[in-house]
């Protein structure tokens, strides 16, 4: 089969290479806004892409033509938290996606926990596992087809500046995965569990 973009629509092509290149993460970004009100919310569309500066970036689409909360507040702090998404918080996590409105406090609203942020504005989700503080380094729009008309969509590029990870899931100096139990997202509505891990050494040529 072979599938032409230019005869697609923009949910099937969403839909397309978000299972392609599945599983995406989740990453749970949690903002303030220029009152105090915090914010929460759910992006697959994010990847890391640098070690030093450890570099984050997450793709944020526009909803009914307007700016989503998140860009908004990121707009106003220059930052945002990057918090990890295990089993134990993703049903609060989709909860986040909802239409709130702007100014209602996503992280009470879905009864998680928020604590301030060491280094940045923007507080971090004290039930994930694993919460990193970054500040925005820089802000890139590009044009995209959605319901209505054609939009800019915020691709925004954070730097990790201070991480937060729970004593249980760090083992022998890093991170273990085994004990992390992340949720990924391989469709619209469908996500995954971890499943087996395996390590694989590089050849040597
Ligand atoms: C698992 C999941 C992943 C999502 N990924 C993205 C994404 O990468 N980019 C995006 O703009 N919206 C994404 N969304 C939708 C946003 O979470 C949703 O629009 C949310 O209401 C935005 O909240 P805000 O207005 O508080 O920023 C995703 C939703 C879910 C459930």
């Amino acid at each position: 089969m072979k599938l032409d973009s230019a005869t697609m629509g923009r949910v099937e092509l969403h839909d397309l290479i978000g299972t392609a290149m599945g599983p995406l993460p989740i990453v749970f970004v949690s903002t303030v806004g220029p009152d105090g009100t915090y914010n929460a919310a759910p992006f697959s569309f994010a990847a890391p892409i640098c070690s030093k500066p450890a570099i984050i970036c997450v793709s944020i689409g526009l909803r009914m033509g307007q700016k989503k909360d998140t860009i908004k507040n990121i707009e106003y702090s220059h930052d945002f938290v990057i918090n990890s998404v295990d089993e134990n918080i993703i049903k609060q996590t989709i909860q986040a996606s909802a239409d709130y409105p702007y100014g209602v406090d996503e992280i009470k609203a879905t009864g998680l926990t928020a604590i301030k942020g060491d280094k940045v504005k923007s507080p971090r989700i004290a039930e994930a596992r694993v919460s990193m503080e970054c500040r925005l380094v820089q802000k890139l729009e590009l044009m995209e087809e959605y319901k209505d008309a054609p939009g800019l969509r915020a691709i925004i590029f954070g730097e990790v500046v201070m991480a937060h990870v729970k004593d249980e899931v760090w083992v022998d100096g890093k991170l273990d995965p085994r004990r992390l139990k992340l949720i990924g997202r391989v469709g619209s509505n469908l996500y995954c569990k971890q499943g087996e891990i395996f390590e694989l050494k590089p050849v040597k040529v």
